[in-house]
């Protein structure tokens, strides 16, 4: 049984008269031990998605679906019992690592409290505080743990949140944008460390970023999100190999890439529709050169190759396709 099941999960704000549908049907499953990216462009209902998951959105949110994780139902758990498998089982490493630590305390300090709240180590000491430093690879760890969170540059905060996230050996861990604010070279570094996690823990990993580059490289599987909707999902070397939605075409298109020594850059022509003024059907169909007069209903989902699945009316459909069903492996 897979560790996470989502099914059909919805998200609305807004009035119940004219909602806004931030997240729409979303169906997907992840293994332990599996990475999973998620990407689409700002505002496609990665965040909100993700904090769904962890049953952290505001109480004004109309959540509805499943969600099943390690044979619970999230959905219909008390907050209590949420709060325990909240930081222990699953754990979130939030959009901005900047003001996720407290500039109050050290970091020493903030580790202790971390270990202490998991209950790995009731009474830490600061040589608890080091080996968990130790652990995401930060040098000299034993200065380290005197020192603030101003003294520290963006990777390094990183890898600490890495490090505080991880502490309690979850079993899933979701990340947004975890690298988004940080250069090239250290992105590198922290997707190295999500990696080696997961070879040595055999966590599994939702990693939500805009920059498909990063999904490409350390994802297993890859869902593609537009306007609120998974449009395509299925194994990373199928998805970005032999991309099937336009729109999962059109952003492997707009990738930046080097032609003769320069960057190049194209994007989709068009823009995100505002999700208040969604029609019934594709809402990327304004946007597609392929769009037809079919595209004015809701695309159902098809299966296009092994545990690949698209949400387009312009698919080959000489095949027989089963309905789509959340994947089981
Ligand atoms: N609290 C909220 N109230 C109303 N609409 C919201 C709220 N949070 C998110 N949304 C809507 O959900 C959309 C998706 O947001 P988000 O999940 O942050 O996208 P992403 O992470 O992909 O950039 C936003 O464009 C916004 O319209
Ligand atoms: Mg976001």
């Amino acid at each position: 049984m897979a560790l996470l099941s989502v099914r059909n999960l919805s998200v609305e704000f807004g009035p119940r008269d004219k909602p806004i549908a931030a997240v729409a049907n979303a169906s997907f499953t992840v293994e332990s031990g599996q990475i999973v990216g998620v990407v689409g462009e700002s505002g496609s209902g990665k965040s909100t998605m993700c904090t769904a998951l962890m049953r952290s959105l505001q109480s004004t949110a109309r959540v509805s679906g499943d969600i099943d994780f390690d044979g619970k139902s999230l959905l219909s758990l008390t907050l209590a019992q949420m709060r325990d498998i909240r930081g222990r089982d699953l754990s979130m490493i939030l959009q901005n690592p900047m003001t996720s630590l407290d500039p109050l305390f050290t970091i020493g300090n903030q580790a202790r409290e971390v270990l202490r709240l998991h209950g790995a180590r009731p009474a830490a000491t600061e040589r608890d505080a080091v080996d968990l430093l130790r652990k995401v690879r930060i040098t000299a760890p034993e200065m380290r743990v005197s020192q603030y969170p101003h003294q520290m540059s963006g990777g390094m905060k990183q890898r600490i949140l890495t490090a505080f996230a991880t502490a309690s050996s979850p079993k899933l861990l979701i990340a947004d944008e975890p690298t988004t604010a940080l250069d090239a070279t250290v992105q590198e570094e922290i997707l190295s460390l999500f990696w080696e996690i997961r070879n040595t823990s055999n966590v599994a990993i939702i990693i939500v970023t805009h920059d498909l580059s990063v999904v490409r490289r350390i994802s297993d599987r890859t869902l593609v999100m537009y306007a609120g909707r998974i449009v395509e999902a299925g194994p990373t070397q199928a998805v970005f190999g032999n991309p099937k939605h336009p729109y999962t075409q059109g952003l492997i298109g707009s990738m930046p890439r080097v032609v003769d020594g320069r960057v190049e850059l194209n994007s989709i022509p068009g823009q995100v529709p505002r999700l208040d003024q969604l029609g019934a059907g594709c809402a990327f169909a304004e946007r597609c050169t392929h769009a037809t007069a079919a595209c004015a209903r809701q695309p159902a989902y098809r299966t296009v190759g092994a545990q690949h699945e698209v949400a387009c009316w312009h698919q080959d459909t000489s095949a027989s396709i089963p309905p789509f069903a959340p994947s089981v492996q």
